[in-house]
């Protein structure tokens, strides 16, 4: 076992034991190879490069309080690198072959899986990219790497768990294009996102909260997680085709149904979150990070703030994202119940 620092590993990549590895060639996928190095050799010309023909996935591996390794919902997520796959054209691995890497990758890595009671996780990132040469727009139907690493996890944002952050709406920008990428996990999305993401940062936000491209007039989403917000009984997050569907807001939407809670899927525009009493992000990496305040400006470097949405008593986590977050992860470190059968048990 690792020795790290399991209370303090925020979200950073660090070298762990193995990369898994293997190509499509030929109408099939070669032996997967474990390797410890965590390099690869590739072309100057792989059009991942240059055309962001690429997609990726991410999933985490939880060690419980019974000491067992829990895998949440892989099969969720070799349904989306399909979907990813699919629009980019390049061949995907079945969900058998996706997941039995993810096990593998996990397996082979329970060095770096934190131990139960630190709120940390092994991420896994599951990665496509292409490595024949090409500089011609076409689809790649050889060559095509599919990759499996992992590393230990703690917050997204570097704070404690359910530490409050602050965002501003990029009303000048957005992440995808109408009928765009938006809905499928390609690498250039993140790209695309980046720019208006560093400027928050710059201005002290902890993220971006986008509106829909097409008209800017309803909430999307934000740039590496979805929406929700809570009001009274009602968990409300955005219905909308430029948004990636997170598998992170589909289980606390079946957990809010599952708790008595109404869940509300619309179009909805800013305004209306001023009757929200919580809002929070959610996603893998996210979990739940509660949201105390979004900023509207004229544009996102503005610096007027044109209304300011506050939620939360003191700039705290309310307690509807709190049990909602206590539920979610009692489930992913086997203290409740799994009884929609979420997780793969190793
Ligand atoms: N939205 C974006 C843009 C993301 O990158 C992510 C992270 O994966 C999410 C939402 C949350 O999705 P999931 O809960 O499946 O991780
Ligand atoms: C995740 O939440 O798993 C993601 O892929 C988001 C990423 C920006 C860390």
């Amino acid at each position: 076992m690792s020795t790290l620092d399991w209370n303090s590993l925020g979200f950073n990549y660090r070298k762990t034991n193995t990369v898994l590895t293997t190509v499509y060639r030929d109408g099939k996928w070669s032996p997967v190879k474990s390797q410890n190095e965590d390099k690869i050799n590739l072309t100057v010309c792989s059009p991942s490069y240059h055309y962001g023909m690429s997609c990726f996935e991410g999933l985490k591996a939880f060690r419980g309080k019974d000491g067992k390794v829990r895998i949440f919902r892989a099969d969720e997520n070799a349904a989306r690198m399909k979907s990813s796959c699919d629009f980019l054209g390049l061949p995907c691995p079945t969900e058998e072959m996706f997941t039995e890497m993810c096990i593998q990758a996990v397996k082979e890595n329970l060095d770096f899986l934190p131990p139960y009671g630190h709120n940390a996780s092994l991420y896994i990132r599951p990665i496509i990219i292409t490595t024949d040469p090409s500089v011609n727009l076409v689809p790649q139907t050889d060559g095509i790497m599919f990759m499996v690493f992992t590393f230990p996890v703690g917050t997204y944002s570097g704070g404690q768990v359910l530490q409050t952050i602050k965002t501003v709406v990029g009303r000048d920008f957005d992440r995808a294009a109408p009928h765009g990428s938006g809905r499928f996990k390609v690498c250039g999305n993140y790209a695309g996102a980046m720019f208006a993401e560093r400027e928050a940062v710059r201005m002290g936000y902890g993220d971006v909260l986008f509106l829909d491209p097409a008209t800017h007039t309803y909430i999307d989403e934000f740039s590496s997680a979805n929406f929700l917000g809570i009001k009274g009984n009602d968990y409300i997050t955005p219905l909308s085709d430029s948004i990636l569907p997170s598998i992170t807001n589909k289980s606390l939407c079946q957990i809010a149904e599952d708790i008595g809670m109404n869940v509300v899927r619309k179009k909805f525009t800013l305004d209306e979150i001023e009757e929200f009493d919580e809002v929070g992000e959610c996603g893998t990496a996210a979990v739940i990070t509660p949201v105390s305040v979004v900023d509207d400006k004229p544009t996102l470097r503005s610096n007027t703030i044109t209304k300011s949405y506050a939620f939360g008593k003191n700039g705290e986590c309310g307690p509807v994202c709190r049990k909602l977050y206590k539920h979610l992860t009692g489930i992913q470190f086997g203290l409740i119940q799994d009884i929609h059968d979420w997780c793969i048990v190793l």
